[in-house]
């Protein structure tokens, strides 16, 4: 008989819980979620396991603060670390969050060697480059979450815009995850049709910026914390395509070696998620200016994670 998959989720912050809880939802498999506090896995964990009865989800919750439960998982989604506030960019989580993803990288690869990682903790794109470095896994085995979030917002801002459902909204969000990201406007559609023929040029880049603001902007109004229900949810619909080898194309947050002409270092392209992971990445064709912009974002995640110890 096969058995059920198994998500581990580290961090059961508001990003690790709420992640927890679509998965329950979309009863993706068993799920442990791990925290270094003690009690607040152990309470979420049983507190959503007790909403199965409600919800009627079949699911095996378990909370915990240590890593034997998370043996055999076959995705692990790494939200530990610590969450921006006002005034703060995601690169000012640099040298605090990359101990503790490396920390807990190691954790999850001694005792899941074959699972797939996705990663959350931020800056994003470096967070990827420690765990890569720190599980030892081949590089489809860890993916980062950025692009489905910085798309699933695009698409949000472009529905309200326009009056359409956000189901019918397609859109490719590229590069880093921050100021430097990539929205390319000439893949963006609704059912097909190009989005330049719905909104005019002025509204239209507003809402780009709008997208590249979308993390501050929650920052802002939460004030103690960042945004938690769609980084969970994108990080979720990845895992989803990891267990059921969906094969989405989705952008992500993928380890680049001359794709695009970007060596050695993670960015968001659209990639084919599945069972193995990264299965492909897709180099669409971009302007000259989307090349830039691109590289630029590229040459960013550089930067910061050469400030990284050796
Ligand atoms: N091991 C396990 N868990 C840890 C560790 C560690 N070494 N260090 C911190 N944590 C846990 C914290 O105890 C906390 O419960 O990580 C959790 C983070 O939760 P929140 O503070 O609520 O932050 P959250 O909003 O979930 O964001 C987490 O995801 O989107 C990114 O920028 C965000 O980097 C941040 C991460």
């Amino acid at each position: 008989m096969p058995k059920r998959p198994k998500i581990s989720i580290v961090g059961a912050g508001n990003v690790g819980a709420t992640a927890a809880h679509w998965a329950a939802a979309k009863e993706l498999g068993d799920i442990v979620l791990v925290d270094v506090v003690d009690g607040i896995p152990q309470g979420k964990g049983l507190d959503l396991l007790e909403s199965g009865p409600v919800e009627l989800f079949d699911a095996k919750i378990t909370g915990t603060n240590s890593y034997e439960p998370t043996a055999d998982s076959d995705v692990v989604i790494i939200t530990a670390g610590i969450a921006r506030k006002p005034g703060m960019s995601r690169d000012d989580l640099l040298m605090t969050n990359a101990g503790i993803v490396r920390q807990v990288t190691e954790q999850i690869a001694k005792y899941s060697p074959n699972a797939v990682l996705i990663i959350v903790s931020n800056p994003l794109d470096v967070m990827c480059q420690v765990a890569l470095k720190a599980s030892k896994f081949p590089k489809h085995r860890v993916v980062g979450m950025a692009g489905v979030l910085d798309t699933a917002r695009y698409r949000t801002f472009l529905a309200e815009a326009i009056n359409v459902s956000v189901e019918d909204i397609q859109a490719l969000v590229l590069g880093g995850h921050g100021d430097t990201m990539v929205p390319l406007v000439s893949y963006t559609t609704v059912s097909g049709i190009p989005i330049t023929q719905l909104i005019d040029k002025d509204k239209l880049d507003k809402i780009v910026q709008r997208a590249r603001d979308g993390g501050i902007e929650i920052v802002n109004y939460l004030k103690t914390g960042s945004a938690y229900y769609a980084p969970s949810a994108a990080a979720v619909q990845m895992a989803e395509s990891i267990i059921k080898d969906k094969k989405r194309l989705l952008p992500c947050a993928a380890y680049l070696e001359g794709e695009f002409g970007i060596n050695d270092v993670y960015c968001g392209v659209p990639v084919v998620l599945g069972a193995s992971g990264v299965e492909r990445i897709i180099q669409v064709h971009l302007t000259l200016d989307e090349k830039a912009a691109l590289q630029k974002s590229a040459d960013a995640v550089r930067v910061q994670v050469a400030k990284l110890p050796a």
